[in-house]
């Protein structure tokens, strides 16, 4: 396209290319016996947002009733203010006196094989216990606690404990290095920090203690470092700083009165990483988050009572927060947390615990199942996965085709997937399907939440039409929204408020089809320009692995004296596949056929290993460096052994941010 012809069309922010028209209206036998059975939900959100909240909010245990819904200050919400409630006491001693004291809060398992359950009524007791430890330990109301530890069933106690005191914790996740940890507990300013020694990780003990020691010699706040046993490697404790948990917590009173918290107090901080080094503490607080994780965890997921859980994250995300503790205690649901890799002792763990647990919901994120799909179906069909109903994903947009494995070879057929889009920042889930009213479609999230507003807007901030593609933002304020970036006010403003004053924009591209469903095509900052055209990542990767030898691909733009920028596509095959320049060009035509011209890869390498943050995005900075740096001669490169270490070396090193 010339240059005048461009700019005589109206600027258009991400254009859509991929059609993708099968859908999958929900399963009569699933949606006979669904909680939310009409769409008048929708409309009563949207009539009275504040009353549809208020009407959540109350089926929390308040100690003191709010007086005001939402005070709405851009960019500042505050939800059920003069409200008093304690999180712990709505995740546990409520259900506790309801008579639901022996159902099983957890069934968790150890990655070595070893297994327990714990009650409600017994993670009351634990709770308790720990909260009262760190009384002792100097943590008051409003001190900040970092958690650093493996999936062991300590982590939800002393987060729990945290909120039975008001104290907000901040959790890091087990993988992150020293000197992450040193600067979330920096710029959280930690009084104390909960560890354990190590946990088990692909068959091994791998420490985690060393690094909090190594984090705390670059730390000043810190005064105290509780550590649980985990795998009983030899771990040094500093003479008054370090205390055994078993040690100072079995001798605790196992009664401690819950801190009446207002609604507005901060819960937690959680880090998350932006475009610059520094990661951002997303703020947190009471009564609206716990009320938007409650709700929307029982409406997306349908939730029964005899329901067994099992959302396959790792505590130390905001998916963990929100959808292995807060929200499906609220709901007084029966959970599993897995501690260890997938693949271990092989491919089939997962569908092992599905099958001894009767697993009914499984909650995982596309990475996840792509690598299922890499070790091929055979290791769930080992396994009866009856009991599942529902399946759901989060984190990345889903291609279709891992939609429709993880739809027929995980769920058999029969049930339905819930998409769901969201943020740390955004708390709850935002855009995603009510699995039994909305027809889906592999790889859109569908439509917003009750109450949610969410709108797609061109360069100058006007709706687009159906359609076409351009910024997703959100409207109106909902309760479980972050309050801020810890105590960064101007970044708050300017990394979400600045885009489109007065509208949340997260920094995702999307497109609305039709019917009005909405297609995330990833993070703006990573559209490609070629000829003028701005490209989605996700539709060029989705078309890329349509292709039946393609388990993985990832692309990126490279700058181009031609075009501006080129489509540089790294593929991962399927195992057993045998890569050549020539199915490089013939995934370079498939793109051209799937999706137009405009979308065929100048380049395709093969490589056997993409970089990927800890919580499974894919590195796309590092990459577009890559490409950048490469001489490339031909359209077709097969990997080269500098690429693959360089890849190798990434993904080995985990590093902290996108
Ligand atoms: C991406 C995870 C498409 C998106 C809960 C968002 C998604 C970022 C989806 C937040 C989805 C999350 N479809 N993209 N269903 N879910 N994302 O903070 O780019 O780890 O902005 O929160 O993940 O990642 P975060």
């Amino acid at each position: 396209m010339t240059e005048a012809k461009a700019t005589e069309q109206r600027e258009i922010a991400i254009e859509a290319l991929l059609a993708e028209d099968r859908t999958f209206p929900p399963p009569p036998e699933f949606a006979a016996q669904a909680d939310i059975q009409s769409n008048e939900i929708y409309e009563r959100a949207a009539a009275d947002l504040e009353g549809f909240w208020a009407e959540e909010a109350a089926k929390l245990e308040w100690f003191t009733p709010w007086e005001t819904v939402l005070e709405w200050k851009p960019p500042y919400a505050k939800w059920f203010l003069g409200g008093e409630l304690n999180v712990s006491v709505n995740c546990l001693d409520r259900h506790v006196a309801a008579g639901k004291g022996d159902k099983v809060a957890y069934y968790w398992e150890g990655e070595p094989g070893d297994r327990a359950a714990i009650t409600y009524a017994e993670l009351l007791t634990e709770v308790q216990k720990c909260a009262n430890a760190l009384k002792e330990l100097g943590v008051g109301r409003g001190d900040r606690v970092a958690i650093y530890m493996p999936m062991i069933l300590e982590l939800p106690i002393a987060m729990l404990a945290c909120t039975r005191i008001g104290a907000p914790h901040t959790v890091v996740f087990g993988g992150f290095s020293a000197e992450s940890l040193a600067d979330r507990i920096n710029d959280s300013q930690a009084k104390l920090v909960i560890t354990a020694d190590g946990g088990y990780r692909r068959g091994k003990p791998s420490p985690l203690k060393p690094n909090v020691d190594a984090a705390l010699s670059l730390s000043t706040t810190v005064e105290r470092v509780l550590v649980a046993r985990r795998t009983g490697e030899p771990v040094a404790m500093v003479n008054g700083r370090d205390v055994w948990w078993d040690e100072i917590v079995p001798g605790q009173d196992a009664r401690c009165e819950p801190e009446r918290m207002q609604s507005e107090d901060m819960l937690f901080l959680l880090y998350t990483s932006g475009t610059t080094a520094k990661p951002k503490g997303i703020l947190h607080t009471t009564g609206g988050y716990l009320t938007g994780v409650a709700t929307t965890h029982r409406s997306i997921f349908d939730i029964k009572d005899e329901d067994v859980f099992w959302c396959a994250a790792d505590l130390g995300w905001v998916t963990g927060h929100s959808y292995i503790l807060y929200g499906p205690l609220t709901n007084g649901t029966t959970g599993v947390m897995y501690e260890g890799t997938p693949d271990y002792p092989d491919p089939s763990r997962w569908w092992d615990i599905v099958e001894r647990y009767q697993v009914t919901i499984l909650y995982t994120a596309p990475t996840a199942i792509r690598a299922h799909m890499k070790w091929g179906p055979h290791h769930a069909a080992r396994h009866d996965l009856s009991s599942l109903r529902l399946l759901g994903t989060v984190g990345e947009p889903i291609n279709p085709e891992a939609w429709i494995w993880y739809q027929q070879q995980i769920g058999g057929g029969r049930c339905p997937i819930v998409d769901t889009w969201w943020q740390t920042e955004t708390g709850m889930a935002l855009l995603t399907p009510l699995p039994g009213i909305t027809t889906t479609k592999p790889g859109s999230a569908t439509k917003p939440f009750p109450g949610v507003d969410a709108d797609i807007f061109d360069n100058d901030g006007n709706a687009v039409p159906l359609g076409e593609g351009g910024y997703l933002v959100l409207k109106k304020p909902w309760p479980a929204m972050l309050r801020g970036i810890y105590n960064d006010p101007e970044r708050y403003e300017r990394t979400y408020w600045s885009r489109f004053p007065g509208v949340y924009f997260p920094g995702d591209g999307a497109r609305r089809d039709a019917d009005g469903d909405y297609w995330l095509m990833g993070r703006v900052d990573d559209v490609m320009n070629v000829s003028g055209h701005r490209l989605s990542t996700t539709e060029i990767e989705s078309a890329l692995v349509s292709d039946d030898r393609v388990a993985e691909a990832a692309v990126v733009g490279r700058p181009d004296d031609l075009t501006g920028e080129a489509i540089f596509a790294f593929v991962i095959a399927k195992s057993g596949i045998e890569t050549s320049p020539a199915l490089g060009e013939e995934l370079r035509q498939h793109c051209a056929a799937k999706i137009g011209p405009i979308a065929r890869p100048k380049t395709v390498m093969f490589t056997p290993d993409l970089p990927k943050t800890r919580s499974g995005k894919i590195m796309r900075r590092l990459l577009r460096d890559i490409a950048t740096g490469r001489e490339l001669g031909d359209t077709t490169t097969l990997a080269d052994a500098g690429v693959v270490e360089q890849i190798r070396d990434a993904s080995r090193a985990g590093k902290d941010d996108e």
